[in-house]
C-alpha cells in the first residue's frame, strides 16, 4: 500500500492530522491498534481551549460540538472552606468548552470515513498489530503492520507518530539523539462519570487537607468527578458510598452534589514528560507520543491539537511549494508551547494537591498562593490566559 502520509494512532492527534491533510488535498492512511468501538468509548479529557474549538470549527468537524458542547466563562477555586471565582472570559475575552474527547474522536472518525481517500486506500485501518517504522531517515519511510492476519507494508513520504504515550514511534528516535524530561507525581486521580446533574454551572477545583477534588461535567445530566488518590489505588477499595463521602467532604458541597448512578470509574496516573526533538528524519511525533502532562488544567488534548496544526501546515507547505522550512522548525515551534503547557500543568498540580510529607511551611505557602491567585487581578489573569489557551504561533 502507498500513501503520502502514514499516520500511526487514531486518537485526537492522528485523526485531526488525517482530516486536515485531506482538506489540503494530501492523502493519508491511519493505522490504529484498537477497534473503532474501543477508541470511540475511551473516556479521557473533556475540556477544549477556545483555539481547539476554533481549529475543529475551521476544519468543519464541529457541528455537534457547537450543539452539545457547554461553553464556560469561569472556574471556581475552593480552599479553606470558601469558593473564589476566576472570571475567565472577563479577563481574557475567551471561553473554554466542555465536550468529551471521545466525542471529538467520533466526529473525526465519521468525517474521515465519509470522505475516504483519493488513492482508494481505506482512510483508517482499525485493529492493526505488529506496527513498526522503517527507514525514517530516508526519503522513503515505511510502516509494516498486520491487518486481518495479513502482514502488509505502507510506503509513504512522511510518518505521523500519533500513537500516544505507550506507542512505538518514540522508540524509533535513537537514544543518542533524544532527550527525555520526566517527573512522576506521588499521587493519581480517581475519576468517575455519574448520571447526575453537575454540582455547579462552572468547574470547581478544590484543595482540601485530605487531597484534591475536581467537579466537572459532560452534559446537563452527566457529571465527571475526580479525587486525588494513591498511584496504585485499588478500585475495589472504593465502593460508590466511599467515593460520594470523600467528594462531599473535599468539595465542601451539600445538596448540590447529587449522587446519581456511577457508570464509569478509573485511575489516571500523573506525570510530566517531554521528549526533544519531536522529529527524526521523516518521522514526526505529535501529542502524547511526545509529551504528557498531569491533567490539572486540562492541557493534554489541547497540546495534541496544537502540535497537529503546526504539522499539517508544515506538510501542506512541503507538498504545495516544496518548502520544508516549517517542517524543519516543527519541533522547536511545538516545544515552545508544550513547555508553557508543562509549566502551567505542573503549577496547577502543585498548588492544588496534597503532598505527603509536606511540612507546615509548604502548606502555608500553598494556601497563600491560592489566596493570591484568587484575589489579585494580575495573578488571576495569569491563570486565566493559560487556562483558556495561549495564542498559537502558526
Ligand atoms: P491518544 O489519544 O493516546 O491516541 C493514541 C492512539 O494510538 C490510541 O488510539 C492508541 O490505541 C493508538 N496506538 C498506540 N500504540 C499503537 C500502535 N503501536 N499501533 C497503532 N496504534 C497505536 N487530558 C486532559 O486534558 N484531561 C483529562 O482529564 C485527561 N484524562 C486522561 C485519562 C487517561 C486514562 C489518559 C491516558 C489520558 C488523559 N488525558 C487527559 C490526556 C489526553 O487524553 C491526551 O493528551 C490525548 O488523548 C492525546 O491524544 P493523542 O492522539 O496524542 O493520543
Ligand atoms: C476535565 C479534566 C481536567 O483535567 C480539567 O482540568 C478540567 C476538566 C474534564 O474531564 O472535564
Amino acid at each position: 500500500m502507498r500513501t503520502q502520509i502514514g499516520i500511526i494512532g487514531a486518537g485526537p492527534a492522528g485523526l485531526l492530522l488525517s482530516h486536515l491533510l485531506h482538506l489540503a488535498g494530501i492523502d493519508s492512511v491511519v493505522l490504529e491498534a484498537r477497534s473503532r468501538a474501543y477508541v470511540e468509548e475511551r473516556v479521557r479529557a473533556g475540556l477544549l481551549e477556545q483555539g481547539s474549538v476554533d481549529t475543529l470549527t475551521e476544519a468543519g468537524v464541529a457541528d455537534r460540538l457547537h450543539r452539545q458542547g457547554l461553553a464556560h466563562h469561569g472556574i471556581e477555586l475552593r480552599f479553606d472552606g470558601a469558593g473564589h471565582r476566576i472570571p475567565l472570559t472577563d479577563l481574557t475575552g475567551k471561553v473554554v468548552t466542555i465536550y468529551g474527547q471521545q466525542e471529538v474522536v467520533k466526529d473525526l472518525i465519521a468525517a474521515r470515513l465519509a470522505a475516504g481517500t483519493r488513492s482508494g486506500n481505506p482512510a483508517i485501518l482499525f485493529e492493526v498489530s505488529d506496527v513498526a517504522v522503517h527507514d525514517v531517515t530516508t526519503d522513503n519511510p515505511r510502516i509494516s503492520f498486520t491487518h486481518d492476519g495479513v502482514a502488509q507494508v505502507l510506503d509513504c513520504a512522511f510518518i505521523g507518530g500519533c500513537d500516544g504515550f505507550h506507542g512505538i514511534c518514540r522508540g524509533a528516535i535513537p537514544e543518542a539523539i533524544i532527550r527525555v524530561y520526566d517527573r512522576i507525581y506521588p499521587f493519581a486521580w480517581l475519576g468517575i462519570l455519574s448520571h447526575s446533574r453537575p454540582v455547579s454551572e462552572e468547574l470547581i477545583y478544590a484543595r482540601h487537607q485530605d487531597g484534591f477534588a475536581l467537579a466537572t461535567m459532560r452534559s446537563e445530566s452527566v457529571t465527571r468527578l475526580y479525587l486525588q488518590c494513591a498511584p496504585d489505588e485499588n478500585l475495589d477499595e472504593w465502593p460508590d458510598s466511599r467515593i460520594w463521602e470523600e467528594l462531599h467532604k473535599r468539595l465542601g458541597c451539600g445538596d448540590e452534589l447529587q449522587q446519581g448512578k456511577i457508570f464509569q470509574k478509573g485511575v489516571t496516573a500523573m506525570r510530566s514528560y517531554v521528549v526533544e526533538p519531536m522529529r527524526h528524519g521523516r518521522l514526526f511525533l505529535a501529542g502524547d507520543a511526545a509529551h504528557i502532562v498531569p491533567p490539572t488544567g486540562a492541557k493534554g488534548m489541547n497540546l495534541a491539537i496544537a502540535d497537529i496544526r503546526v504539522l499539517a501546515r508544515g506538510l501542506e507547505r512541503f507538498f504545495a511549494r516544496n518548502d520544508a522550512s516549517l517542517l524543519e522548525q516543527y519541533s522547536e515551534i511545538c516545544l515552545r508551547r508544550i513547555w508553557k503547557g508543562q509549566r502551567f500543568s505542573w503549577w496547577m498540580t502543585s498548588m492544588l494537591h496534597r503532598f505527603d510529607g509536606e511540612d507546615r511551611f509548604e502548606h502555608r505557602v500553598q494556601v497563600a498562593e491560592l489566596d493570591y491567585v484568587s484575589t489579585s487581578r494580575a495573578a488571576m489573569t495569569t491563570l486565566a490566559e493559560n487556562y483558556v489557551g495561549l495564542p498559537y504561533e502558526v
